[in-house]
């Protein structure tokens, strides 16, 4: 009996060898990730007697298109496929059932069973709720004598409506406190990595090339910031998001911010002397009553002095019991707000202005190179997932949806700032200053977040 895998190359290879709970082979079209998927559902069959596979597609075509045919040559002479159970029965005891899930409840069949693995077939076509159900079913089948950690594979390309779980938990791996990190392996795909495509089908990659830009950017070169519906469809890691730095000294400060009890969302940026801002700090918590919000800010601005702190005007709103403000008392802690601009429209405009992704030639070799005005400093993590999830109001086309409400304070923030009047910082005459970088230490742990040293 001799399973014919054929050569795999590299990323396939790492996607065969691992054994993280969760193992996601992901990005552009073409990659080779369904050919190798299939093989190592097989692999697992052969490797380990009794084990219990689950293989999901969404619909049944895709099913049959994808994978039946696929397996039944893979398989000849080695197990046999039952149609009306579609599932492939090897000697030993071991299964892979193939399955799909239409509607979101067709998940629910898989409740009360037991697989050891799961696989999803272009998981981003499932939602977050039928991800999870399937977790509950990845566990020990008691068919098998081995010891084996039950495990989950993924494979896909971005967009889709399961696109926002898949970017939060491979792309940008931004875990909840009951996920471990350690769990999720991400593998990106590029169809460049397909040797076989390469060689036998390089008309392929034109196809590719020929699609409008964000979707040639998301299937070409598997960008997971590009998706339909997107707002800031601008918006590139490549160039938006930059590496932590030490901020000049002589660069000005400011802070924009929205306030609710629901969240606490801040950011700080630091303008350069060409008027290039960075945003290199955030805040953003949940259920802080007004003084513990001041308190907060103040003990990330440690002393540090800022031109502006940007505030939605609704914070001037008075208090109907106490007859204050929000801005009141933040300036009764000592925080003079500035009231930012609240037209949503002319908001996001600006955001869209300062995110604007400028060519120019390099200096000295001549490149050409991409800049923007506005840049994230890698540690600001939740503008940098959340942003690029803001989508189109369906109502206004010109308006930013406010649903999921979850990820628009912090972008309301960026919007502030953006809508406001911001001058470049001034040169340096000093020398000594010039090299004088402001190398600030964690002061506060108080509140358990984070301080970036910048
Ligand atoms: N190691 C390999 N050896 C030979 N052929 C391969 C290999 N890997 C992939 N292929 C072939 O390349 C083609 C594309 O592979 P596959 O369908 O697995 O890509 P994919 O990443 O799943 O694509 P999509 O993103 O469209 O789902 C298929 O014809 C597949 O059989
Ligand atoms: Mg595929």
């Amino acid at each position: 009996m001799t399973l014919d895998i054929g050569e795999l190359y590299p990323k396939q290879k790492e996607f065969c060898r691992a054994t993280n709970k969760y193992i996601c082979y992901g990005g552009a079209r073409g990659g080779g990730k369904s050919h190798v998927s299939r093989i190592k559902m097989c692999l697992l069959a052969l490797n380990y007697s009794g084990i219990q596979i689950l293989l999901l597609r969404r619909t049944l075509k895709e099913l049959r298109e994808n994978h039946v045919l696929q397996l039944q040559k893979l398989l000849k002479g080695i197990a046999g496929y039952k149609e009306s159970t579609k599932e492939f029965i090897f000697p030993n005891g071991s299964r892979i059932v193939l399955g799909y899930c239409d509607n979101e409840s067709d998940v629910l069949q898989y409740q009360g069973q037991a697989y050891e693995v799961i696989t999803l077939e272009e998981a981003t076509h499932f939602t977050e709720f039928q991800f999870q159900t399937l977790t509950e079913s990845n566990r020990m089948s008691g068919n098998m004598k081995e010891k084996f950690n039950p495990r989950m594979y993924f494979t896909c390309n971005p967009g889709g409506v399961g696109h926002q779980w898949v970017k939060r938990l491979f792309v940008d791996k931004h875990y909840k406190e009951t996920e471990n990190p350690d769990d999720y392996l991400f593998i990106p795909s590029l169809v460049f990595d397909n040797k076989y495509i390469m060689e036998n089908d390089p008309q392929y990659i034109k196809t590719l090339e020929n699609l409008p830009e964000d979707r040639r950017k998301a299937m070409l070169y598997g960008n997971w910031d590009i998706f339909d519906g997107q707002y800031f469809s601008e918006f590139d890691r490549d160039i938006h998001v930059c590496e932590l730095f030490e901020i000049p000294r002589n660069w000005d400060r400011y802070i924009a911010f929205d306030y609710g009890l629901d969240k606490f969302a801040v950011l700080f940026f630091a303008v350069d002397t060409k008027g290039r801002a960075y945003v290199y700090n955030q805040i953003h918590k949940e259920d802080l009553i007004v003084s513990e919000a001041c308190q907060m800010l103040k003990s990330y601005m440690r002393g540090q002095e800022y031109k502006a702190i940007f505030a939605p005007p609704d914070l001037w709103n008075r208090n109907r019991d106490t007859g204050k403000s929000t801005a009141e008392v933040f300036y009764e802690n000592g925080l003079h707000l500035q009231q930012a601009g609240n037209n949503r429209v002319q908001g996001w405009l600006a955001v869209k202005e300062w995110l604007k992704v400028r060519k120019k030639r390099h200096e000295q070799t001549g490149e050409e190179i991409k800049e923007s005005d506005l840049v994230i400093l890698k540690s600001c993590n939740t503008l940098i997932e959340y942003l690029p999830q803001m989508q189109f109001d369906s109502k206004n086309p010109n308006d930013c949806a406010t649903e999921p409400h979850e990820i628009t304070h912090i972008c309301d923030a960026l919007r502030y700032f953006c809508v406001s009047r911001i001058s470049p910082s001034k040169e340096v005459v000093n020398n000594e200053l010039r090299f004088n970088f402001d190398i600030e230490k964690p002061l506060n742990k108080d509140y358990g977040e984070e301080i970036v040293v910048i």
